[in-house]
C-alpha cells in the first residue's frame, strides 16, 4: 500500500535528495580513491627513503579520514533517511531485493573504518611492510563497497533481466553495471587527485609540494581520460528513452551535459598547469576552485543520471510517484495502475481521509489536492517556488482553466519523462480543478463538470 506523503514545501522533494546525494559523492569517491594513491606513494617513498613525502601522506590520510568519516558518514546515513521519507516504497523494494547486498557492503565499511584509524595511528610506529598492507586493505575494502553499491545504483536505471526473473544477480549485474563501475572507479581517482592537490598546496617545502602536486595531477589526469572513455561506453548501455530525455526532451539536461564536459576540461587544464608547470608555487586558491569545479561537474552528471530514470524509480516497475506500473510475477506484486484506473486512487489510498474517498461537490478540491500530491510531488512543487513548480509549468505550457488542465492530464502519457495520470475520470477532473486553482486562485471549477453531470 502507498505510504503517507512527505513534502518539502516550496523547494521540492527532489531537491532534498539531490543536495544530500550529490554532496555524498565527494566524500564517498574520495574514500574509495584516496588510498590507492597513498599506497603507491607510500611504497615509493619507502624505496626512496623520502621523509618529506611520508609527511605529506600522513597529512593527506588524516584529512581524508576527517572529511570522509565525518561528512561522508553523515550524508550516507542522510541518504537513507531522506530516501525513506520521500520514497518509502522504493526503499522497501530495494531492501526486499538487496538486503544481503547492503549487509555485505556494511562488512566492508566496517573493515574500512577499522583500517583507516589503524593506518593513521600506526604511521611510523609499525613495520613499513605491515603499514603498507593496512593501507592496501583499506583501499581494497573501500573499493569493494563501491563494487557492491554500484550494482544497486545501476539496477535503478537498467534493471535488465530482473524485470522478468526478480533474481538478485540478474538485477545486480545489470546492463549498465560494468561501465558505471569503471566510470566511478576512474573518477574516484580524480576526486582523490583533486583533494591531494589541495593538501599539497598547503605544504610549505616547495620540493614536497611539487612532488605531491605531480602525483595528484597524474592520478587526476589519468582518471579524467579513462573516466571520459568509460562514460562514452556507459552511454551506449543506457536505454534509448533515457538518451532521448537527456539530449532531446529537456533543455536543462542538455545544459547539464555541457556543464559536466566543461568541468572536465577545466580540471584537465588545472591539473596540467598547476600539476606540472606551476607545481612548486601551486597555492590553495586554484586547488579549492578546482575542487568546486569538480563538484559542479558531479552535480551536473548526477542530475543527468537521475533524470534519465524518469518517470520511474525502478524502470518498468515502479513510477517516481511509487505506483506499480506493471505486474511483477516473481515477487507477487500486481500492476496498480490498471486497478486504480478502475477503482479510483483515493479508495485505495489508506492515508486519505474517509471524507474524500467518494468525490462530491463539497470535497472535490480537497480530493484534487491529495491526488496532485500523490501523483506529482515526487518531481514537482505545488507552490510557485522551488524545483519544477506545477503552476509555473502550467502557465508555460499554456493551460490555466480546469478544462485545459484536464486535457493536459489526458496527454500526460505522451511524455517520456512523466508517468501517466492514474485514477478515474472523476479523480482526473478533481485534480484538474485543484491545479487550475493553483494557477489562478480566483478560479472555481464548476462542480457539475467535475462530477460529470
Ligand atoms: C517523474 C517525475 C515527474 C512526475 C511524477 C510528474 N512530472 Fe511533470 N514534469 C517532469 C519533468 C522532468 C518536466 C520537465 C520540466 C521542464 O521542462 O523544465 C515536467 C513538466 C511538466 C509540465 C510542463 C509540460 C510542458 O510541456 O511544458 C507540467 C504542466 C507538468 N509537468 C505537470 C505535472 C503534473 C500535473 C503531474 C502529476 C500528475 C506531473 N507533472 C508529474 C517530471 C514529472
Amino acid at each position: 500500500m502507498l505510504y503517507p506523503l512527505f513534502e518539502w514545501h516550496g523547494v521540492g522533494n527532489g531537491m532534498l535528495m539531490a543536495i544530500i546525494a550529490t554532496y555524498h559523492i565527494l566524500p564517498c569517491h574520495l574514500a574509495t580513491g584516496a588510498f590507492w594513491i597513498t599506497y603507491v606513494m607510500e611504497r615509493k617513498a619507502y624505496q626512496e627513503n623520502d621523509e618529506g613525502m611520508l609527511e605529506f601522506i600522513k597529512k593527506y590520510s588524516l584529512l581524508v579520514l576527517i572529511f570522509c568519516f565525518v561528512t561522508g558518514s553523515l550524508t550516507g546515513a542522510g541518504i537513507w533517511y531522506a530516501a525513506t521519507l520521500i520514497s518509502p516504497r522504493a526503499i522497501s523494494g530495494l531492501i526486499h531485493n538487496y538486503v544481503w547486498g547492503w549487509a555485505t557492503e556494511w562488512v566492508f565499511f566496517l573493515i574500512e573504518i577499522v583500517t583507516i584509524y589503524t593506518y593513521y595511528y600506526t604511521f611510523g610506529k609499525i613495520s613499513r611492510k605491515a603499514h603498507l598492507r593496512i593501507g592496501l586493505i583499506y583501499a581494497m575494502s573501500a573499493w569493494l563497497s563501491m563494487v557492491i553499491i554500484t550494482g544497486i545504483l545501476g539496477f535503478m536505471l537498467t534493471p535488465g533481466k530482473w524485470s522478468q526473473t526478480g533474481l538478485f544477480f540478474d538485477g545486480f549485474f545489470n546492463p549498465s553495471y560494468w561501465p558505471q563501475l569503471f566510470v566511478r572507479t576512474a573518477f574516484m581517482f580524480v576526486v582523490g587527485g583533486a583533494y591531494a592537490a589541495i593538501v599539497a598546496s598547503f605544504m610549505k617545502d616547495p620540493d614536497i609540494k611539487s612532488k605531491a602536486m605531480k602525483v595528484a595531477a597524474k592520478w587526476g589526469l589519468g582518471g579524467l581520460i579513462v573516466g571520459g572513455l568509460f562514460t562514452v561506453w556507459y552511454f551506449t548501455k543506457i536505454p534509448a528513452t533515457a538518451k532521448t530525455i537527456i539530449f532531446e526532451d529537456l533543455a536543462f539536461t542538455k545544459t547539464m551535459f555541457e556543464i559536466a564536459i566543461a568541468a572536465g576540461v577545466l580540471l584537465f587544464i588545472y591539473f596540467g598547469i598547476w600539476g606540472f608547470m606551476k607545481s612548486r608555487t601551486a597555492g590553495p586558491i586554484p586547488a579549492i576552485i578546482a575542487m568546486l569545479v569538480l563538484f559542479v561537474g558531479i552535480c551536473a552528471g548526477e542530475t543527468m543520471r537521475e533524470m534519465a530514470r524518469r518517470p520511474y524509480l525502478i524502470p518498468g516497475y515502479m513510477y517516481s510517484n511509487q505506483m506499480i506500473a506493471k505486474d511483477m510475477k516473481p515477487k507477487g506484486v500486481k500492476n496498480e495502475v490498471a486497478k486504480f484506473n478502475k477503482e479510483g486512487v483515493l479508495k485505495n489510498y489508506y492515508f486519505a481521509p474517509e471524507s474524500v474517498k467518494e468525490i462530491d461537490a463539497s470535497n472535490f478540491m480537497a480530493a484534487g489536492r491529495i491526488l496532485t500530491k500523490l501523483e506529482c510531488i515526487s518531481c514537482h512543487t505545488v507552490e510557485s517556488t522551488g524545483f519544477f513548480s506545477i503552476p509555473k509549468l502550467m502557465v508555460r505550457f499554456g493551460a490555466s482553466s480546469p478544462e485545459e488542465v484536464h486535457d493536459f492530464l489526458d496527454a500526460l502519457s505522451d511524455y517520456d519523462y512523466m508517468p501517466p495520470f492514474v485514477g478515474t475520470e472523476k479523480e482526473k477532473r478533481a485534480m484538474a480543478a485543484y491545479i487550475a486553482s493553483l494557477v489562478n486562485p480566483n478560479q472555481k471549477a464548476d462542480p457539475a463538470w467535475v462530477l460529470g453531470k
